[in-house]
């Protein structure tokens, strides 16, 4: 694990193999740790870089800037990826790889800093924005979350994370996933979860999207629905969508071999 200080913020990151730089970016509540299957499957094909967004895993939550509870926003957290690629002297256009909020974060990472993009792989994401009932949901467990801790949020979290099978069958995996989980700061999952309430809808932009994009769902997942993922198929032009079976949400940790190999396949059209 490495430090860099971003501002006046410590993230941590990892960085493995030789090739073109992919950025892994986690989701909500989790760390760079859910990589660990890519950062060691994938680094003879390319250069996996993954942090800890602030307020995860080893990252600092603290902006300094910022007061107590207040929203990450994708746009903030997109522009965390970019200072750290800035830090590590990354300045050749790399592949955003975000898992679910990742994704989130690589449409505002796309939006915002178009030239540093070379590729897209969206996994378990959406582009749209949260619905009203989404939104109404993000404040109740902000409220949870700041009743009851982050153990309470993870434990809810946990049995929908993962496909059933997997919950019932791997119980090494599920107690990384907790543990992972668990380890993300009050801030972090308040910040996450009032960051994401107020993302901008995507959708406008997909059709814009101009690099090669791979779409990569689980066919169990129990949180994004899979019309949202044929929608950003239909509108981002030559993307590809590939559906893993046998995993839920987390298809990376759940199905690693499937989820390389369809990143393989991916990096050898580039
Ligand atoms: C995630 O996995 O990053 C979140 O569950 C996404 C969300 O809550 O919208």
């Amino acid at each position: 694990m490495m430090q860099v200080k971003i501002d006046d913020l410590s993230l941590a990151y990892e960085d493995h193999g030789n090739g073109i730089p992919i950025l892994l970016i986690h989701g909500y509540p989790l760390n760079r740790q859910i990589w660990r299957a890519q950062a060691q499957g994938l680094r003879k094909s390319a250069r996996l870089i993954s942090l800890d967004l602030r307020g995860h895993g080893e990252s600092e939550s603290k902006a300094g800037n910022l007061p107590e509870t207040s929203a990450y926003t994708m746009d903030l957290l997109a522009e965390d990826c970019l200072k750290l690629l800035d830090a590590i002297h990354v300045s050749q256009p790399v592949i955003l790889c975000g898992l679910s909020m990742g994704g989130y974060i690589s449409f505002a990472f796309y939006r915002k800093y178009p030239e540093r993009v070379a590729g897209l792989i969206l996994a378990a994401t959406r582009a749209s924005a949260d619905t009203p009932e989404g939104k109404a949901k993000r404040d109740q467990a902000v409220d949870l979350a700041q009743t009851h801790g982050v153990k309470r949020i993870a434990d809810n979290m946990l049995p929908i994370m993962l496909s059933p099978k997997t919950y019932d069958s791997q119980p090494e995996l599920v107690k990384r996933v907790k543990a992972i989980m668990q380890s993300t700061s009050l801030d972090g999952v308040i910040g996450d979860l009032l960051g994401m309430k107020e993302r901008p809808d995507s959708t406008p932009i997909l059709s814009q999207i101009d690099k090669p994009t791979l779409i990569l769902y689980g066919e169990d997942d129990q949180i994004i629905p899979l019309t949202e993922m044929e929608v950003m198929q239909a509108s981002i032009p030559g993307s590809n969508l590939v559906i893993v079976p046998d995993t839920g949400h987390l298809l990376n940790m759940e199905q690693p071999q499937a989820f390389n190999q369809a990143v393989q396949d991916y990096l050898e059209t580039l």
